[in-house]
This record gives C-alpha cells, structure tokens and sequence, in this order.
C-alpha cells in the first residue's frame, strides 16, 4: 500500500461506487442533523463548506434555509457532476479532505460530512490543518460522524483493501484552546450497537479568547 492509497482508491472507484449506491436515499429521511441542529441553536452562516458532501444535498437545504453560500467537496466526480446540474447555485469540486483548494478564512461553517472514518490516519492532522485554516476565526466546526470511545478500525465490507475508522474525531481539534465544544448530538440510528454509534460535535473556533493574557503576573 501506498502512503495514500486509501485517497487514490476513493478518487479513482470508490467515490463513484459508495455514489451509485447510496444516491437513491440521499437527503429522503426529511432529517438533517446538521441541518436541525443550526436551526435549533438559531445561528445562521453566510459562508458553508461540506467536506465530503457526496452530491451535496445537504448544503443544498443549508443554503435553502439560511440564504448562505455554499461549497462542497468530494472525491467522487459522478457526485460532483451530479450536484453541479440539480443545484447550479452551490460550488462543488472534486478533491478530498487533506487539500482544499479554498482560500484561508473563508468559512463560517464548515462540516465534516460523515466522511472522517473514511480518511487514512497518516493524513487525519493534515485534515484537521485544512479545515482550520479555511475556518474562519469566530467560525463553526461540524463534525458529523462515528463517535466511539476508543479509536479502532473495521475491515470496510465493500472493498478490501479499505478501512474504516473510528474514534471522538472531535479530539483533533479539541487539542487546541481555540475550539470548544458547543454541543454534541447524538444520532438516532445506531444507539443499541456500540459499532454504529454516531452523532454532530458543534465546535467553536475563537482564537481571540485561546490565549487570554498571563494569569500568573
Ligand atoms: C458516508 S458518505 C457521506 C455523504 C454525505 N456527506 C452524507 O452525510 O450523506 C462519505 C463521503 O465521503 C467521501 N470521502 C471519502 N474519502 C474522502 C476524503 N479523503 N475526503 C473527503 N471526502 C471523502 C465519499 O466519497 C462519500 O461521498
């Protein structure tokens, strides 16, 4: 294996294939978890990048409600083609989370997109580097994905070769005193099988108040 097969695979196939899949069900459960959480805590974004966003449907009703700008991004080409003619007003490119063509600072929302346990681990800090530098400082940080208590891996059942992976992805960012937890949600699905377990952790990002001036003078 390569150091970043696990891209390469996703933008070569298994983007496409996971895209062929899936499409049907696509934004049908008239549920967003990332969507009812912003409205349930009232904030409203200007600027909205999915990573991972598949066709970009979410974005799509993120935009519809809240009269934002949005973006997206995915390894899967079909996906992109896809949401480039239903939703002409969103800007969707072809590309994975480890390098976003999008300027510093551009974001006030950005949203992991259940894609993080599909990512190699050689490139999670690289992920993290990305999403922290188009977010805006004062800016909101989505990570929408497995929740699990220990980090672990699967065999992913739909090619070899692939693994999923899981842990609180939250943690990366965490790291740092410039992002909070603001809230964390748990999803429905997957509540009586700890391998499912998955929820939204809202982080806020403010390096204004990381670093208050020296307590100890
Ligand atoms: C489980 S789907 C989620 C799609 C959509 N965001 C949703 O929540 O319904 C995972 C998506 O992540 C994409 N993906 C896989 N590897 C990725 C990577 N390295 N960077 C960004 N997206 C990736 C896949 O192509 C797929 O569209």
């Amino acid at each position: 294996m390569t150091e970043h097969s696990q891209k390469d695979i996703f933008l070569e196939s298994e983007g496409d294939a996971w895209y062929a899949r899936n499409q049907e069900g696509l934004g049908g459960e008239g549920h967003d978890l990332v969507l009812n959480t912003l409205q349930e805590i009232g904030i409203a974004p200007a600027s909205v990048l999915e990573i991972g966003c598949a066709n970009g449907y979410r974005i799509a009703g993120i935009c519809d409600q809240f009269g934002a700008k949005g973006f997206g991004i995915d390894p899967s080409s079909k996906a992109v083609a896809d949401g480039r003619s239903r939703y002409p007003s969103l800007s969707l490119e072809v590309g994975t989370a480890d390098r976003l063509p999008f300027a510093d600072n551009y974001f006030d929302l950005v949203i992991f997109g259940f894609c993080f346990y599909l990512i190699d681990p050689r490139l999670h800090l690289r992920c993290v580097a990305e999403a922290d530098r188009v977010l805006t400082d004062g800016g909101l940080l989505a990570i929408y994905d497995f929740i699990a208590p220990v980090p672990y891996h699967n065999r992913y059942t739909h090619l070899e070769g692939i693994r999923s992976y899981k842990m609180e992805f939250s943690r990366y960012f965490l790291a740092s005193p410039a992002y909070r937890l603001l809230r964390r949600t748990m999803s429905a699905r997957g509540v009586s099988k700890p391998d499912d377990s998955a929820g939204l952790d809202l982080l806020s990002k403010s390096l204004a108040v990381a670093f208050p001036p020296n307590p100890f003078l």
